[in-house]
């Protein structure tokens, strides 16, 4: 059945565990106009590929399918190589990276067409591994810190979830602003979030955060939480009085409580309790990318697995069996 008609690719006939996924032959697509071919070399799984694929929270049937996602392969973060370009500004042999979340998703799959705008071209210096790993996450993070917290040089930032997708990213963004960068991480974590060059390590398994002596309270002038584990107030003694927590990830109760009562204990002054949805911007995944070329960012990479495993894969970010990110290998 393999012709340039089909390629393989990760479906999700039904809503469920990684169990659910087959990697099967899919029809392969060809470019419209403004539309680039691109070979994918790796796709990066996010917490956004798990949700999707279980369904996590209900509402996404109402955007992606009510009885199974309708797009043709899983995966929104991608990078890989121009094979056919029908839009200015790419050529085949170029190195790109993009997020396909807004775009019908696909990125594990061996081929995808996407609309020009979503993609960045890869620097000659960074290699697609680590390209993969910016779209969404680096994203996410950067337009934590910079749009919603807007981090200065010199205060003190606190990332809580430090060692995987979102987390790791904003430890690194927040040492590149200059920020003191306390990084809230699980044991196994640790290791990897000392190497991204966190000022301070807050093993959440050894210590409460909130309660820690060594903790300076009143200090911290931007909260990033990836996962809200439990409730956002919490943290309120650690905010410096004009403090920021921005709720990234995490349940739809956290979220209500974020967007409802964290947004009502925010009128006034006083510290700001926020969340927000970040936004596939090929603008910043650029920024990343040039950053990332510049040596002053270096993604962690926990794993790498085969397409033919990619169930693997989302079952390994998912329960979070490796620090780092994972990554599936198309080649
Ligand atoms: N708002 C947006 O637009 C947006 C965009 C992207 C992602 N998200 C959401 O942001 C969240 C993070 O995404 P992600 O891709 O970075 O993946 P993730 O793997 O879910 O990251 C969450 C991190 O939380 C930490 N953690 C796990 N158990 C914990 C516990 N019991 N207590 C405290 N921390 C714990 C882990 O890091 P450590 O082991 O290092 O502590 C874990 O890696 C997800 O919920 C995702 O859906 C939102």
């Amino acid at each position: 059945m393999k012709s340039d008609k089909y390629m393989r690719g990760v479906t999700v006939p039904r809503y469920g565990g990684p169990d659910v996924l087959q990697v099967v032959d899919v029809p392969r697509s060809q470019p419209g106009p403004g539309e680039v071919l691109v070979r994918v070399a790796w796709g990066a799984v996010n917490a956004a590929d798990w949700r999707l694929m279980r369904a996590d929270p209900w509402m996404v049937r109402l955007a992606f399918g009510l009885r199974r996602p309708r797009f043709a392969a899983l995966g929104i973060a991608m990078s890989g190589t121009v094979v056919e370009s029908n839009a200015d500004g790419f050529s085949p042999g170029d190195g790109v990276a993009g997020d396909l979340s807004a775009s019908g998703c696909g990125a594990f799959a061996e081929y995808v067409c996407v609309g020009a705008p979503v993609l960045a071209r890869v620097p000659d210096g960074v290699e697609l591994d680590i390209a993969a790993t910016l779209p969404l996450a680096g994203t996410t993070a950067l337009q934590a810190i910079r749009d919603q917290g807007h981090l200065r040089d010199g205060q003190n930032l606190m990332v809580i979830g430090a060692s995987v997708a979102v987390g790791s990213a904003a430890v690194e963004l927040g040492r590149n602003m200059g920020a003191n960068v306390w990084a809230v991480t699980g044991t196994a974590g640790r290791p990897l979030v000392e190497r991204l060059g966190g000022t301070h390590v807050v093993d959440r398994q050894v210590t409460d955060v909130t309660t820690d002596a060594a903790v300076p309270p009143g200090s911290f002038d931007l909260i990033i939480d990836t996962g809200s584990y439990r409730s956002i107030f919490d943290y309120k003694p650690l905010l410096a009085p004009e403090g920021i927590y921005v709720h990234v990830g995490g349940s739809m109760k956290r979220l209500a409580q974020t967007a409802i009562c964290g947004g009502l204990r925010s009128r006034g002054g006083g510290p700001r309790w926020k969340t927000f949805t970040a936004t596939a911007d090929a603008g910043d995944l650029e920024k990343l990318l040039a950053m990332a070329d510049a040596n002053r960012i270096s993604p962690p990479i926990g794993a790498r697995i085969p397409l033919s495993d990619a169930a693997e894969a989302l079952g390994m970010a998912e329960e979070h069996r490796v620090p780092g990110r994972v990554l599936i290998d198309m080649e």
